[in-house]
């Protein structure tokens, strides 16, 4: 018989799967909450947020996070909804199959492969980046060739005159991947333990930030709060409400995680309700929190002097306050393990969910470990990936990937969610989005617009790996999707019925 790509998978065949799941649920309202800020707050505002003002938008960087935090609302109220509904731990890719159907579902898995994966990958070089800060402050400098991948590492020989020896490897990014991997193969109980600690220290150490750097704001730096434009002959935009938006895109990585949350629907004690509050509630707590770190940076330091590397602990040193940079670096080491961890999980539990209904080999994706009760082999291999790819990329590479993917995996189920209210009005929804489809709409567009601004090289690497991606679906997945057999039955099924008859 024909495999449409189009089928749909029925929510019964969620509901049956959610009643057999052999993780241990342990996560309350509170604990998935903390496992959303724990995703969310990393490398976007200790990094990216130098450059964000430095290069396009000067002060109005807290506009910036502005806009960027409106369109994750936008998205963030739609996975809500769609967690209420299927609380299983695919996420948005187990959404859609349910909704748009299964080649709909497969594009959305595979670009969450580049959120989660390149998110965490992006991460961990970010990672080494402070690792090295911190090395330095101690009066530690190892050799560029172990710090740095292979690019990089030329670039920084070249800087000081000298030539790049034969191999290039960025070590702390590949051990500090593998430590993070042996926790989550352990199991998600001492995982969430380490994580509510990190989170803590790193809620604490923004709120420092804030508070502290509140009484070194010198106001006469907000001024132009919006720069006079200039435009490069590359096209790229610095300053002006255009820089601004560039700026959006920029910083639109540090929002990346809410959506972590509803991956661990497998380990949630109450999903449909708890779910839902997560991913808003953490959502919410990190654009506040943004806003007002990026008011005080852009005070405390003019917006062209202001660091690009480490921005948040070189203001610090800018205002003579050494010890708070050397606080801030350490926390920011403790607080972007959180988010690889969030981040590896999330890839785990969405590479689960697939591989439950036969898209992915369930023998390398699926197979839970009898005592720690965790997709082992599947950690092992996101691990053994990231730590390549992180020991040999250069940090903007992976990110944009990171951000591509995300982008349209948020436009895909915004238009989702409305499709959903349309076909299956009945549906029973613990969480409903306000003011569809107008909510929807706007997600769909703000996410596609913010794709436009990304470099052209990520479009044309963003585009051969969704031809992989169609490739495998069309070789693999689709063959050995389990909706093959739910098909064959219901066949015959109606065969058996109409005989009868
Ligand atoms: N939002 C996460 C970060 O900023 C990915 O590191």
């Amino acid at each position: 018989m024909a495999r449409s790509p189009w089928r749909k998978k029925p929510i019964s065949l969620f509901e049956a799967e959610m009643k057999k799941s052999e993780l241990n649920r342990v996560l309350g309202r509170w604990g998935l909450t903390s496992l959303g800020i724990g995703a969310i707050i990393g490398g976007g505002i200790f990094t990216l947020t130098g450059v964000a003002a430095h290069n396009n938008a000067g002060p109005a960087l807290a506009l910036a996070f502005v806009i960027a935090g409106l369109g994750c609302l936008f998205a963030a109220l739609c996975y809500a909804e769609f967690s209420s509904v299927l609380p299983v731990e695919g996420s948005a890719y187990a959404y859609s199959y349910g909704t748009m159907g299964e080649i709909f579902a497969w594009i959305i898995g595979w670009n969450l492969i580049l959120e989660y994966m390149m998110g965490a990958t992006t991460v961990a070089v970010a990672w080494s980046g402070y690792f090295e800060k911190l090395l330095h402050q101690m009066s530690i400098d190892p050799p560029i060739w172990i710090m740095n991948d292979p690019v990089t590492s030329a670039a920084k020989y070249a800087q000081i005159g000298e030539i790049a020896p034969s191999i290039s490897f960025n070590l702390p990014a590949f051990l500090i991947t593998w430590i993070v991997t042996s926790i989550l193969v352990k199991g998600i109980k001492h995982a969430a333990k380490a994580n509510n600690i990190i989170v803590i220290v790193k809620i604490a150490v923004v709120l420092f930030v804030i508070i502290v750097g509140f009484f070194y704001i010198d106001t006469n730096n907000y001024h132009p709060f919006i720069p006079k434009q200039i435009i490069d002959p590359d096209g790229t935009s610095h300053y002006g409400w255009s820089g601004v938006i560039t700026a959006a895109s920029i910083v639109f990585f540090a929002y990346i995680g809410f959506d972590a949350v509803s991956t661990q629907a497998g380990e949630a004690i109450n999903p449909k309700k708890d779910i839902p509050f997560a991913i808003i509630m953490s959502l919410i707590i990190c654009t506040v929190l943004y806003i007002l770190v990026s008011l005080v940076l852009t005070g405390m330091v003019r917006y062209d002097h202001l660091d690009i590397k480490a921005p948040v602990a070189s203001a610090f040193e800018a205002v003579n306050l050494p010890w708070a940079t050397v606080l801030i670096t350490i926390a920011a080491i403790a607080g972007l393990i959180s988010v690889m961890l969030v981040m590896m999980l999330g890839q785990t539990r969405v590479f689960l969910g697939m591989a439950k209904d036969g898209l992915l080999p369930y023998n390398l994706f699926g197979k839970i470990h009898e005592t720690y009760k965790t997709p082992y082999r599947s950690t092992i291999l996101v691990g053994l990936i990231i730590s390549i790819v992180a020991s040999l990329t250069p940090i903007d590479k992976v990110s944009e990937m990171c951000s591509m993917g995300t982008l349209l995996a948020f436009a895909m189920i915004a238009l989702a969610v409305l499709v959903l209210r349309y076909k299956q009005p009945d549906l029973v929804r613990p969480f409903k989005v306000p003011f569809l489809p107008v909510i929807s709409i706007l997600g769909v567009c703000f996410n596609v617009f913010l794709m436009i601004f990304v470099r052209k090289e990520t479009w044309i690497a963003f585009l051969i790996w969704s031809s992989i991606g169609i490739l495998v679906y069309f070789l693999y997945s689709r063959r050995n999707s389990k909706l093959n057999d739910w098909e064959d039955e219901q066949e015959a099924l109606k065969k058996l019925n109409s005989e009868n008859n």
